[in-house]
């Protein structure tokens, strides 16, 4: 669980160890909760809802029992900044989830790590096991009566689906990973019908940070509506792949340059589920008010053939669909035949059309973020790489 040198603004800003707890028991519930409103940070797990109003909710839901959850399930392709923080920056992302017990007044935090990082948990479990030592964790913490909140770790069920919240907590509870029905909110009916913050590492982390130096430093970095910093993956076609650090706000050209990315003709901004944009948006920015992310971002170059890109994404949430509504389970696998009926170019202009507004009404009518994102890739590559997609095959058949 080393530190590698990274450079950061925010989240790799220096941070002791339990410097967060020692702060947030000097103040009140409402104190913290006024930082975190104030620094306007939006949930890093994609959705980007504001953190402090779930945790406003929370905190005013009647019930003895409530639950932090932190969602390390890190599914969506592309995505590998979790890890990287909960190696390297666990004081960050434990210290946060300390603080979501102390100002929702609850007793159990609940790591669901994804399956694959089976090999994390004997290190997180000692370093959690170190902060039991240091009454960072357990019964009083650091001499505060009646602060009590422990941290366990559960791991994922190994499907994509179990990263959105309820699944999630459908999965924790034992039960098949599936959406649930909204309302109610996991705010008020999560865990074990409990009221329940779901809250992505990265988000965690910030928080650490916000109670240390408070949420109008927090809003110094980025833009007006997207405040702080984003950690970002990027992998594909450059020469420094890996995990960054930048303000919102960054061009994708600026980024491009930093990573050294060549004859760039693509960027896919926020996994398979994101969107895919050609070299004439790359003066876009990431922002919630322009291009959202989650954190994956795909660099594709000249060489790279953008159906082929599509087909993979699509053969993923073909497999990753947990099949429980018909948009999604029916409407992957029929994105995923027009890929190739393109491949074998046996396709009409208005056969892809109909395939264009069936991603549409997935976008609405799928029961969770699942099937309402997966359409973004095809819809997206289709649109920006026409010429490429319908040319390479031949396309005589497109009327
Ligand atoms: C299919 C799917 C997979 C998801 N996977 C993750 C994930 O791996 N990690 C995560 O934090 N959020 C994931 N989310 C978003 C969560 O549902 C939820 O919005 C998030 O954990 C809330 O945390 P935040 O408010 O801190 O962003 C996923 C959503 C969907 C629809």
């Amino acid at each position: 669980m080393e530190k590698k040198n990274r450079k950061g603004a925010v989240l790799f800003s220096e941070y002791k160890k339990g410097e967060g707890i020692k702060k947030a028991i000097t103040v009140s519930r409402e104190n913290i909760l006024f930082e975190i409103r104030e620094s306007k940070l939006k949930g890093r797990g994609g959705a980007g809802f504001p953190t402090a109003t779930k945790w406003t909710l929370v905190s005013a839901a009647s019930s003895e029992e409530k639950y932090v959850i932190c969602n390390a399930d890190e599914g969506e392709p592309g995505t590998f900044k979790d890890r990287v923080l909960l190696l390297e920056y666990p004081e960050l992302v434990f210290d946060g989830m300390v603080i979501a017990g102390y100002v929702l007044g609850a007793k159990i935090g609940i790591l669901y790590l994804r399956g694959e990082y089976e090999y994390m948990k004997k290190p997180l479990e000692d370093y959690l096991e170190s902060m039991r030592k240091d009454n960072l964790l357990g019964k009083n913490i650091l001499g505060k009566k009646g602060f009590d909140f422990d941290v366990i770790i559960r791991m994922g069920s190994g499907a994509y689906v179990c990263g959105e919240e309820t699944a999630l907590i459908e999965s924790l509870e034992g039960n098949r990973g599936e959406a649930r029905n909204r309302p109610p909110f996991p705010v008020t009916t999560g865990f074990l019908g409990k009221p329940t913050t779901v809250n992505n590492v990265e988000t965690l982390a910030s928080v650490a940070h916000i109670v240390i130096k408070g949420g109008e430093w927090f809003r110094k970095y980025g833009t007006d509506k997207s405040t702080g910093s984003k950690l970002l993956s990027v992998s594909g076609d450059c020469e420094k792949p890996g995990v960054y650090e930048l303000p919102w706000g960054t061009k994708i050209s600026e980024l491009l340059k930093l990573v050294g990315a060549k004859d760039t003709k693509a960027v896919q901004i926020g996994g398979a589920s994101g969107v895919c944009i050609p070299k004439s948006q790359f003066e876009r920015t990431l922002a919630y008010e322009d291009l959202p992310t989650g954190g994956s971002i795909i660099i594709f170059n000249e060489k790279r053939n953008m159906l082929h890109v599509l087909k993979n994404f699509m053969e993923f949430f073909v497999e990753e669909s947990c099949g429980q509504c018909t948009p999604c389970r029916i409407g992957n696998v029929k994105l995923l035949e027009g890929v190739e009926m393109i491949e074998k170019s046996k396709y009409t202009f208005s056969y892809i059309n109909q395939l264009k507004e069936l991603g549409r009404s997935m976008q609405v009518a799928s029961k969770c973020g699942l099937g309402q994102s997966s359409p973004n890739s095809f819809i997206s590559i289709l649109e920006n790489f026409k010429e490429e997609v319908f040319s390479s095959n031949g396309g005589n058949n497109g009327k």
